[in-house]
């Protein structure tokens, strides 16, 4: 890796603002998922090692939260500005050790950098209530404080924005964090240490562990410090984490899968949703939860969106992240690219169309090629599966009611799009699709200013916005009899 600071590379855990090996010296490698070449290894905590780290933070938690927000603030900005000066490392790092290309980790650099400017600011304005009193002698107060020690556990396909989207709100609203990046992507996540230690982050404010997920989930999930686990991930682990938090009885926040429909109505502007379906569906590589997973165009329009679409779609490059002219970078592994060819072959065996795509890059096997398929019905695994991968399938319908029954037949509901010019029916469908969170007559909707999150199997709990900030905060209710 060619950094212009090399120091931003770090193969040790960050615990109380030391830089630490696990005391097995046990490791684990990390390869970079184009190349299989090797980048370096992380330390291999052992619980006892991730058991102390919450000691450190528990020490540092009642000091860390006695600063003013302001105060906070300060040093938070001063994280920010160096994640700006070094933003083009940083996107080196991600998309060696991720894959996507660079222009999208310079952009991740840039989102994951708007959630620490945002909540460093909105912690000053994390508001209590005064309720005016029923009873003359009485007086109500509710004081929003800190949740305490939190923990977070982080996914791959994100590996600067989804711990800052968690840390930022935390150590802003007076918490302090132990994050557990995933051990396929962990380089980013101790570049944003060594750059929180340079900003003046006091010792045990920000931790970063680092080793086998279950060990280190194990410990996070039952130790009775920590007050707050916040997830992103599948909701299979999700569920699981759910269940080992529960004899702790604590404050979750679960970002997990997704299964979005993508609905392109017969009054929609087709171009818009042609540019709108490329950028949520190739977006990191189909890599999302909030990716366009099911496409379903219009019967009267079907024709000229498929060939607008397979259009752009053949315009795409995929390769090598670093390359510039990268669109599409490689999947996280091999088990990523096998389960993707299983799926495309369920559909084409059930009689799906191919129309472009179908399999890897000639010379790069986990480069798999952006992929269209028509003629989907509902007893293909591909209409049901978060697909994770760049297909995109598409399903034609007639009528709105049965689109909006289609779209909600999942147990999934994070994001939804649809294009529409009609003012009535945006309304309709946006009351009606059972998701957290509706784009219309756009295909990207992820910001720091408005709540990211999910209902049914994709979680709960909000990140980004004031409801970002409230997720790790608790309502203190003050009742005093002044008479
Ligand atoms: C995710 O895929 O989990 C996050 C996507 C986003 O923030 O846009």
């Amino acid at each position: 890796m060619k950094l212009s600071n090399p120091t931003l590379f770090h193969e040790h855990a960050l615990i109380n603002n030391t830089w630490q090996s696990a005391k097995s010296a046990n490791t684990i490698d990390v390869f970079n998922p184009f190349n299989d070449e090797k980048i370096g290894t992380i330390p291999d905590l052992s619980a006892d090692e991730v058991a102390e780290a919450i000691g450190f933070a528990d020490d540092a938690q009642k000091s860390w939260a006695s600063l003013t927000a302001n105060e906070r603030a300060v040093i938070l900005h001063r994280w920010a500005d160096l994640i700006d000066e070094h933003r083009e490392d940083l996107a080196i790092i991600m998309t060696t050790e991720q894959g996507k290309p660079l222009k999208e980790s310079r952009g991740e650099i840039g989102y994951a950098n708007s959630f620490i400017r945002f909540f460093a600011d909105e912690a000053k304005r994390a508001y209590g209530d005064v309720i005016p009193s029923p009873n003359a002698n009485l007086r109500y107060v509710v004081l929003k404080q800190p949740v305490g020690v939190c923990a977070s556990i982080t996914p791959w396909n994100f590996p600067s924005a989804m711990i800052t989207r968690k840390v930022a709100p935390a150590l802003a609203s007076g918490c302090v964090m132990i994050v557990k990046p995933d051990s396929q992507t962990p380089f980013s996540a101790l570049a944003l240490g060594e750059l929180a230690i340079q900003a003046g982050i006091p010792k045990g404010v920000l931790q970063i562990v680092t080793g086998q997920a279950d060990v280190i989930g194990g410990v996070l999930t039952s130790d009775e410090r920590i007050k707050k686990l916040s997830f992103t991930g599948s909701t299979r682990v999700g569920k699981l984490l759910m269940e080992q938090c529960a004899s702790t009885v604590k404050k979750l926040s679960l970002e997990l899968g997704g299964n979005a429909p993508f609905i392109v109505f017969d009054d929609a502007d087709i171009d818009k949703a042609v540019k709108g379906a490329i950028a949520s569906k190739y977006r990191n590589a189909g890599q999302t939860c909030v990716c366009a997973n099911r496409i379903y165009v219009h019967q009267t329009i079907k024709d000229e969106f498929i060939a607008k679409f397979t259009k752009e779609v053949s315009n795409l490059h995929v390769g090598d992240g670093l390359s510039d002219d990268t669109d599409i970078g490689c999947l996280i592994n091999d088990t990523a690219v096998q389960k993707t060819q299983k799926l495309l072959q369920d559909a084409l065996d059930k009689g799906a169309t191919l129309i472009t795509g179908g399999k890897s890059h000639p010379t790069h096997a986990r480069c798999f090629l952006p992929t269209v398929i028509t003629d989907i019905t509902d007893e293909m695994d591909i209409a049901h599966e978060e697909i994770f991968a760049p297909i995109a399938p598409i399903f034609v319908f007639d009528d709105e009611q049965e689109v909006i029954r289609h779209a909600n037949n999942t147990p999934y509901g994070l994001a939804s799009y649809f294009y529409t010019r009609s003012h009535a029916r945006a309304w309709r469908v946006s009351e009606a699709l059972e998701y957290g969170m509706v784009a219309q007559n756009t295909g990207l909707l992820s910001t720091e200013v408005a709540p990211f999150g999910g209902v049914k199997q994709s979680g709960f709990g909000r990140e980004g916005s004031k409801y970002g900030l409230d997720e790790y905060l608790t309502t203190k209710y003050w009742c005093m009899d002044v008479s």
